[in-house]
């Protein structure tokens, strides 16, 4: 398995593989904001037949007093690599980088309060630090907006 910046040639196997709901040209437009730098990453995983079976996005804020803060956003693994420490090293990835280009000190993310992504972010680290009640209205759901962060330790 492989963890990678993705490329704008991979944008038809992301779509084939993780975002099967948006369009070339939506998925294009999403690259465009989450994979620029200097202030965003967007990496995928790539397993050993060259499939791509995991995406997810990093955004350093750019206020000046939030500089030292990036934000996680469409983190999605397909179903069969759940669960296997892959979630893990994207995260990891994701730290390392974010301290090493950017010196971040905090990642932070949002997600449905009580969904699986939740439990997932505090198995990984992540502690919540805000909830909004009714903060998501999701096509026939409520969810909180439940946020969360994970301190970055400095580079070894
Ligand atoms: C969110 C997502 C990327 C997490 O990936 P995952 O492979 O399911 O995560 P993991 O199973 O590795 O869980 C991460 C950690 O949380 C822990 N964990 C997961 N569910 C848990 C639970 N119910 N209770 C306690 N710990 C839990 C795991 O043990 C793991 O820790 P470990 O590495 O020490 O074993 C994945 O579930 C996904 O793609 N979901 C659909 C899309 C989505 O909802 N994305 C989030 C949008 S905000």
């Amino acid at each position: 398995m492989r963890i990678r910046r993705a490329a704008e040639t991979d944008l038809g196997e992301l779509q084939r593989a993780i975002f099967t709901d948006m369009s070339l040209a939506e998925l294009r437009a999403a690259d465009e904001r989450f994979n620029r730098p200097p202030d965003s990453l967007h990496i995928v995983a790539e397993n050993d037949d060259g499939e791509i079976v995991a995406s997810c996005n990093l955004i350093r804020e750019t206020h000046r007093m939030r500089r030292h803060r990036a934000e996680l956003g469409g983190f999605v693994i397909v179903p069969a690599e759940r669960g296997s420490g892959l979630a893990r090293r994207m995260i990891d990835y994701l730290a390392r980088y974010a301290r090493r280009e950017w010196d971040v000190s905090i990642l932070d993310v949002a997600c449905r309060g009580g969904t699986a992504a939740e439990r997932a972010y505090r198995g990984l680290g992540f502690t919540e630090w805000a909830r909004l009640p009714g903060g998501y209205l999701d096509y026939d759901a409520i969810y909180d907006e439940v946020r969360l962060y994970r301190p970055v330790p400095p580079l070894d």
